[in-house]
């Protein structure tokens, strides 16, 4: 009998997305990256979106095309809503059409409340909740024009809004990440609430601690990591992996039922760990 890691290995080669078309935004690195190549083992095709770094991308698209599927990197910013109007309408004209937009591009510019500037304010709710807007706005367009294909998919499309655990933990010293969250995680559950009824399904992934380079000061020594996995009540800090499979499932048909969910991939980080011995 195989081991759960095998299982799990064996289900990242089913092709449950064989025929669809995704989007995924800041695809050149950390989680973005393992969805971006998750979703390509799946049989989807895949626009790996990236802002900087292009060799990355271009990486990223070799894993890809590794799998026997279409993909190619796409530059643009998501907060500038030229460049994200473009970007959706090449990949209609290069891919035929858009099935799957995860919206992932985000960043971190951490200060105290009275440091913060407002520039570092303003560029993490541009990129971290006006770009899911505006790549949801564009994809939505697509999705409504062509309706369901049932050979490709019971839904018109879906929409997977890359959140965080910070969409309900406060975080001191991040306010504009909390923020910029806590709003992505209203603007999945309106998006869902409106375009249900077009069979469009929109849905959130909370990760917790991924070991990616947003993070990296958290789990790059002993001590950071020992500190971290306090608050990690399964034991271990997640990898970019273990949110490709969340979003991967998600997106597919397995999942069809499920409209306006959050999917927390947080090794129990919501649970109030501190609460396990006090209280
Ligand atoms: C942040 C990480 C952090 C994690 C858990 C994520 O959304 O980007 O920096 O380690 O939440 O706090």
């Amino acid at each position: 009998m195989g081991t759960s890691v095998d299982e799990a290995r064996k289900a990242e080669r089913l092709p449950l997305l064989k025929g669809q078309k995704a989007l995924v935004t800041g695809a050149n690195s950390g989680i973005g990256r393992a969805t971006a190549i998750g979703l390509g083992r799946m049989g989807a095709d895949v626009v790996v979106n990236y802002v900087s770094d292009a060799d990355s991308a271009n990486q990223v698209v070799g894993e890809i095309e590794a799998c026997g599927v279409r993909a190619y990197a796409h530059e643009a910013d998501v907060s500038r809503e030229d460049q994200v109007v473009g970007m959706v309408s090449r990949m209609v004209e290069e891919l035929g059409t858009i099935d799957i937009l995860v919206a992932n591009a985000g960043l971190q510019r951490d200060a105290r409340l009275t440091d913060m500037t407002l520039a570092q304010w303003q560029k993490v709710l541009d990129v971290n909740l006006t770009g899911q807007y505006l790549c949801a706005r564009e994809a939505t367009k697509e999705f409504l024009r062509r309706g369901v294909v049932p050979e490709v998919s019971s839904s018109a499309g879906k929409i997977i809004c890359m959140s965080s655990v910070h969409q309900i933990i406060p975080w001191a010293g991040h306010v504009n990440y909390a923020a910029s969250k806590g709003g992505v995680l209203m603007l999945m559950e309106t998006m869902a609430q409106e375009l249900a009824p077009h069979k469009i399904r929109v849905n959130g992934v909370a990760p917790g601690a991924i070991r990616t380079p947003i993070n990296r000061s958290a789990w790059d020594t002993p001590e950071a990591e020992a500190k971290l996995l306090e608050l990690i009540p399964y034991g271990r800090v997640g990898e970019p992996e273990d949110v490709a499979r969340a979003v991967a499932v998600l997106a597919s048909d397995l999942l069809d039922y499920v409209v306006g969910t959050t999917l927390y991939v947080d090794g129990g980080m919501t649970l109030f760990p501190g609460f396990a011995t006090g209280g």
